[in-house]
């Protein structure tokens, strides 16, 4: 089966690399669609360059977060991000759908895992939720029961969006489960889309039964630019 991996991302000083790195990753994957899907009006020259140099197969959407759902900065988190970029994506074909954010990093062994998801597949995420890991806790027949997370467990899928793949027959059978822009609290997300698509007994644990790290949630630091990249192409030419 094919896997498409959705990719919201949005214009800042580490986008081109952060996709680079990203796109490194994807060129090692067998049969991999990807999904990028910018935060923005337009297209961006940018992005669509770098999707060609690439040679990946992919699909280059858009689609602008309205400002008032727009993440300002200070401590509030909410709204949540990338929420009009993966429903975009979902709009596709037969095949396995993974929600990549542009900054995580992905083993290989991650799509493989992935690849044969009936419903839905899950397993652990790192450096979410203030623990090394969270996972999904897993019985002995192999069933997931619960999960393994510090921040409010009680949540339906207590589960970073790193943490699960659903096969697309799934949502194209339930066209009312998409990822909502309000009325959804924070780390709630996931839970709001997969509470419309699977009950807790179908999920299929993946990385042996759950006992593996196999996707990293890393964030990039913001660099302290004293010129910004047009005062700098200016400077030096083309970046
Ligand atoms: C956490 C989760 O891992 C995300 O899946 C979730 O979307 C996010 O929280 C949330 O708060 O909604 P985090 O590392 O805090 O992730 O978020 P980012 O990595 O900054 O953003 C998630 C994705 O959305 C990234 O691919 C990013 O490029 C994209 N994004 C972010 C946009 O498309 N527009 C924005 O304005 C911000
Ligand atoms: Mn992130």
């Amino acid at each position: 089966p094919v896997i498409f991996a959705i990719t919201p991302t949005y214009s800042r000083p580490v986008q081109k690399a952060e996709l680079t790195r990203l796109a490194n990753t994807f060129l090692h994957v067998p049969n991999l669609h990807w999904i990028v899907v910018e935060d923005s009006k337009n297209t961006s020259t940018l992005v669509s360059h770098l999707l060609q140099s690439t040679g990946l197969n992919y699909t280059h959407l858009h689609v602008e977060t309205p400002l008032k759902f727009k993440f300002t900065g200070g401590k509030k988190r909410n709204p949540p991000r990338g929420t009009l970029q993966r429903n975009l994506a979902l709009q596709c074909h037969p095949g396995v759908v993974y929600f990549a954010d542009d900054d995580n990093t992905y083993s290989l062994q991650l799509f493989e895992e992935m690849r044969f998801t009936t419903k839905v597949s899950v397993w652990p995420v790192a450096f979410v939720g203030g623990l090394p890991y969270e996972s999904p806790k897993v019985n002995s027949s192999g069933k997931v029961y619960g999960w393994r997370v510090l921040l409010d467990p009680h949540r339906p899928f207590a589960i970073n969006m790193a943490g699960f793949a659903v096969n697309l027959k799934l949502i194209l059978t339930k066209p009312q489960a998409r990822f909502k822009l309000t009325g959804v609290k924070a780390g709630y997300q996931e839970s709001s889309l997969l509470k419309d698509l699977v009950s807790l007994s179908d999920l299929e644990p993946k990385a042996s039964n759950c006992t593996k790290v196999l996707v990293w949630h890393t964030r990039t630091q913001t660099p302290i630019l004293r010129k910004n990249i047009t005062e700098l192409a200016d400077l030096i030419g083309e970046i």
